[in-house]
């Protein structure tokens, strides 16, 4: 397979995606809304309906209060508009603390939208979680690293894997996490050299975020990358597009035409 393939239209599978390591690398973005999923999905082997939403969309200052609900309704947009791309749902905070918990609810999803994967955030402590779903059928991205859920324990957003220790306790997550069946690593906000570790370490394709090029593939929220959400960015966002500023031109563009009475013209006139 080429490393520039352009994508097929064959579903995307858990099964493609994990014969997709070591050959070619894995492109993910989120999307909310079946508009948007539908633009995406052509392009990419797997969308997230991340949690992010709940800052970039709702201006919530952190993902905390997303709520099972809320991914729901937007999973079920996404289910509209991507057919080909695995659909990965993020499952929210006070969602999955228990094995049993996340199993009645990651089981709500499977139940009522088309999600193929659910993600989860925690090290090897959240084992026996990833362990419940994978053996009952319900293919899991084990989110390990920076985990915004951990903000207010954690007092803030920290690159993880600086010291010895955290880089040993991360590899140790990682393989406990493959060991509990996870089909993939997210790799968040990590140094670099510790995702290519950790990358080399593992069956199971990683995706990175914040986490250098060493990784299976790549994801980013894409309100990030096309410059809609500007409240902030992160070093690891890379802008492909000024979103916000286009639509600022246009929208400009519009009302100085309907202040002067340019628009309609008879091209857009019965
Ligand atoms: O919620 C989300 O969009 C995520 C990404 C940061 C990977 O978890």
């Amino acid at each position: 397979m080429s490393m520039q393939s352009s994508p097929s239209g064959k579903k995307v599978t858990v099964r493609t995606v994990r014969e997709m390591k070591g050959r070619e690398p894995v492109v993910m973005i989120t999307a909310y809304d079946a508009l948007f999923a539908g633009i995406f999905d052509p392009e990419v082997e797997m969308i997230l309906v991340g949690d992010s939403l709940n800052m970039s969309f709702y201006a919530e200052p952190d993902t905390l209060s997303a709520t099972l609900d809320q991914m729901l309704y937007h999973t079920k947009a996404v289910c509209k508009g991507a057919h080909r791309a695995l659909i990965v749902f993020d499952m929210p905070f006070g969602t999955y603390a228990t094995p049993e918990q996340a199993l009645e609810n990651a089981t709500r999803v499977f139940r009522e939208t088309c999600a193929e994967a659910v993600k989860v955030e925690g090290g090897a402590e959240k084992a026996d979680v990833v362990r419940i779903l994978s053996e009952n059928g319900i293919p899991v991205v084990a989110h390990i690293g920076l985990r915004p859920q951990s903000v207010r324990a954690e007092g803030g957003y920290r690159v993880q894997g600086r010291t010895e220790e955290e880089a040993a306790r991360l590899i140790e997550d990682a393989l406990a996490l493959q060991q509990a069946g996870a089909f993939a690593l997210l790799l968040e906000g990590m140094v670099s050299s510790l995702a290519s570790e950790i990358t080399r370490s593992v069956e199971i394709p990683t995706i990175g975020i914040g986490a250098g090029n060493g990784t299976d593939g790549q994801v980013l929220v894409w309100s990030d990358m096309f410059g809609f959400f500007e409240a902030f960015k992160p070093k690891f966002v890379k802008r492909y597009l000024e979103g916000a500023r286009l639509i600022r031109e246009g929208l400009r563009q519009y009302r100085e035409e309907v202040k002067n009475r340019t628009f309609p013209d008879a091209e857009h006139s019965y």
